[in-house]
């Protein structure tokens, strides 16, 4: 039984990538966008994009325009300006089904059983659908994240993007109760890397999807290696999707994590109790290892089942 989830993102190359995983591997009810990596009209419309490219019937809800209390901030230098920056851009043809994602999300868990939610960017839009319909946290399957880092940060040296552009709602997430919350942060997601070998294996795929997901990672990887001097790009969001699909891909630990909002020089960090003699109760299974080969090796034939 595949599972059934809500992929909350804001494509984004690797939301785009996670999106034709979860394509495969889980039972899409439904796709929420939310403001990130670029604003929501853009990731609004790359989601359509992506759905349409991959021929995946299923809904796309816009969902927050903004973070709950702090300013917008964007990756451009990370994804471009289109958030989708790199392969020559189809003309999309779909339409959202509607405006309001947190309502989609409220109301698609109330009414079906085991909704995994997988938010892949800041957490927006759950946290709103938390604040607003505390009921869900209860009846939910489980919340799979893509956000924060037991170690080093993106944006700021503790600060990764996606709880840094929304600590509030990442508190809010966080502090919910969810019976299975699990995190992939940078220090999971670093283990999975894509590079110019990777590139080549879609290039000898050689359909539709592959040349644009190789187009996508030239872009991605090019932007990747001039801000960090690094090789080997991480493909963080598939991830939170392998997290419940292949859970055996991947150790996790279970700890206390609270996010900071308030912190001068760590905001939006995620701060992990690791004291033995903590009474802190656990409230998240988090990610610290990953099979690459084979996590790769899933990706990439999922990939070649695409026209
Ligand atoms: C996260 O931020 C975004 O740029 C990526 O899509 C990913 O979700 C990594 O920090
Ligand atoms: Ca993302």
């Amino acid at each position: 039984m595949k599972p059934k989830i809500i992929l909350d993102c804001d494509p984004g190359h690797d939301d785009a990538v996670a999106m034709m995983l979860a394509g495969r591997t889980t039972e899409i009810i439904g796709v929420t966008t939310v403001s990130g990596n670029a604003p929501l009209a853009l990731t609004t419309e790359n989601a359509l994009l992506m759905t349409e490219l991959l021929q995946l019937d299923v809904p796309v809800h816009a969902g927050a325009s903004r973070p709950l209390i702090v300013k917008p901030s964007h990756a451009e230098e990370a994804h471009g300006k289109t958030g989708l920056d790199g392969p020559k851009r189809p003309a999309i043809t779909r339409e959202v089904s509607s405006n309001n994602a947190v309502e989609f999300i409220i109301s698609t868990i109330r009414e079906q059983d085991d909704i995994w939610l997988v938010p892949i960017g800041p957490l927006t839009n759950i946290a709103l659908a938390v604040a607003q319909a505390p009921d869900i946290v209860d009846k939910v399957a489980g919340v799979s994240i893509m956000g924060g880092s037991t170690d080093l940060g993106n944006v700021t040296s503790k600060g990764e993007f996606n709880i840094w552009a929304d600590p509030d709602a990442a508190a809010i997430v966080f502090d919910a109760g969810f019976k299975d919350l699990r995190m992939a942060g940078l220090n999971l997601t670093h283990q999975l890397g894509i590079d110019d070998e990777v590139i080549s294996q879609l290039d000898a795929i050689g359909n539709k999807t592959a040349n644009f997901i190789a187009d996508l990672f030239r872009f991605y990887l090019n932007a990747y290696k001039q801000r960090t001097k690094g090789d080997v790009a991480p493909l963080h969001d598939p991830c939170a999707v392998l997290a419940i699909t292949h859970p055996d891909l991947i150790q996790f630990q279970k700890k206390n994590v609270r996010v900071e909002t308030q912190g001068i020089h760590t905001r939006g960090m995620t701060v992990i109790d690791d004291r033995e003699y903590s009474h802190e109760s656990f409230n998240c299974d988090v990610g610290y290892s990953i099979d690459r080969d084979v996590s790769l090796s899933v990706i990439i034939d999922a990939i070649s089942t695409y026209n």
